[in-house]
């Protein structure tokens, strides 16, 4: 049943940050109690160790690599080629491989913390595609990505649900990254029947699939759905729910999305180099207030605006506070155009909850939409975050995606009806 205007943005709406909220609920948590953010499944499943001078290996290894591990008094925290609100990890990814030589057609579990891939199911006739595009089969790849919401619902409460699609989304975004470096095309997708996946996945209530992408030959071919159900594994060694989550995944999970025409962006970076900066990613934790060159800044946006190789889709629209771009009026802009001048940092730094970080950056980035399905378009924002991470990494620009601010006072201040759904700074 399509959904009314006004229950379409319910779960945007229950999520809103105001700064009231955030006096009465400032999400303190003891870190002490943390639920794991690695997902292994029991040691009797067979292991493949990806070896990163094999390219199959290679492109699978970099959709989701430990790039960085960092100490602190509470512990190591393993960073990642994928950013994520607060460092919480909430997603997986699984990945069924079919007819690639060298493997075992089945579904693998991606092994982060240990890089290896762990086969949890072997196909005979049957497999992921019934479920994703019923009536073909893929000679290749199906990434599926997946939720663990507790990781991040543990700190984040009910907002958490916004960080599971835009984690998602920039998980998305590192496997096109790997798929670029890798000379393989992929196509991404939203609508499909999640729920049923689910189920003979073996999630229970306790982890969600949010998004697939898919990268190989498609051949018209009936494939059937799974013959055995997967056996429950948690993804935390301890779990509390969430009723409001599951019930927002659950209520949004079959709501078709827009539709356009697939279109393959066409980038034409140095791979090496591209390469290294997918290694290297960061967000950043203090910028200088320094300026960046307006030349740098029009090549980011030409570059980001590159087409999303997906069929489901919402449009985004990109708001931009500038404040310190050389040449550049400071002000608010849509697209190129210039709707309000002024210097806005101290205004911008307020709404994303008094961030320094965003108050010192050379352009805030406001990501909206009028979308239809919400998890759509929150998962578009979170890979085209995951572009201008990469973008502006590759040009020597830092960048942190930005999850938290007010969200009614950032609607009004931008002057747009739509929900802001993500902002993102840049600057150096
Ligand atoms: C959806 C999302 C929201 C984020 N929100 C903020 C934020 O509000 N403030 C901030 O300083 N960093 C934010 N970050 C950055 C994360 O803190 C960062 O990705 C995480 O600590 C891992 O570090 P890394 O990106 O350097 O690997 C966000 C990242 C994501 C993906």
């Amino acid at each position: 049943m399509p959904q009314s205007p006004i229950s379409k943005r319910i779960y945007h709406q229950a999520t809103k940050h105001s700064y009231l909220s955030v006096q009465l609920d400032p999400n303190y948590v003891d870190a002490a109690t943390q639920p794991s953010s690695f997902k292994v499944y029991p040691k009797f499943y067979r292991r493949v160790k990806l070896n990163l001078n094999n390219q199959i290996h290679s492109f699978i290894s970099l959709t989701s690599a430990v790039t960085l591990e960092k100490m602190y008094k509470e512990g190591a925290v393993k960073l990642r080629v994928n950013p994520s609100a607060g460092a919480l990890y909430p997603t997986e990814v699984y990945i069924q491989i079919r007819n690639i030589e060298g493997f075992i057609n089945g579904i693998y579990h991606l092994e982060v913390e240990n890089n290896c891939l762990t086969l949890i199911y072997e196909l005979i006739d049957d497999g992921l595609e019934s479920y994703i595009i019923p009536g073909k089969s893929i000679n290749g790849f199906i990434f599926l990505i997946s939720c663990v919401y507790y990781r991040s619902s543990w700190k984040y409460k009910d907002r958490s649900l916004r960080y599971c699609w835009l984690d998602s989304g920039h998980h998305l975004g590192a496997i096109a990254a790997s798929a670029y470096i890798h000379d393989r095309e992929i196509q991404l997708i939203f609508d499909f029947d999640k729920l049923a996946l689910n189920t003979d996945l073996g999630f229970e209530n306790k982890e969600f699939i949010t998004a697939c992408a898919i990268s190989g030959e498609i051949e018209d071919k009936k494939v059937r759905n799974l013959r055995l159900k997967v056996p429950f594994v948690c993804g935390t060694d301890y779990f509390e729910a969430n009723e409001f989550i599951e019930q927002g995944y659950q209520n949004t999970s079959l709501q078709p999305s827009r539709q356009q025409k697939l279109v393959h962006p066409q980038f034409n970076f140095d791979k090496d180099k591209f390469f290294q900066t997918v290694w290297m990613r960061r967000s950043i934790r203090r910028f200088y207030k320094q300026s960046i060159p307006q030349e740098s800044y029009w090549q980011l946006w030409q570059q980001f605006q590159q087409p999303i190789p997906t069929e489901n889709f919402e449009e985004i629209e990109i708001y931009s506070v500038v404040h310190h771009v050389r040449g550049m009026t400071p002000g608010i802009y849509k697209g190129k155009h210039l709707l309000k001048a002024g210097n806005f940092s101290e205004k911008t730094g307020y709404l994303c909850i008094n961030q320094a970080i965003v108050r010192d950056s050379a352009v805030t980035l406001f990501f909206t939409s009028d979308y239809i399905n919400y998890p759509t378009a929150m998962l578009i924002a979170g890979f085209l975050g995951q572009r201008v991470y990469l973008i502006s990494n590759f040009m020597g620009i830092h960048c942190s995606g930005i999850g938290a601010f007010y969200d009614d006072e950032t609607q009004e201040f931008l002057g747009t009806n739509q929900d802001v759904l993500y902002a993102i700074a840049i600057g150096i």
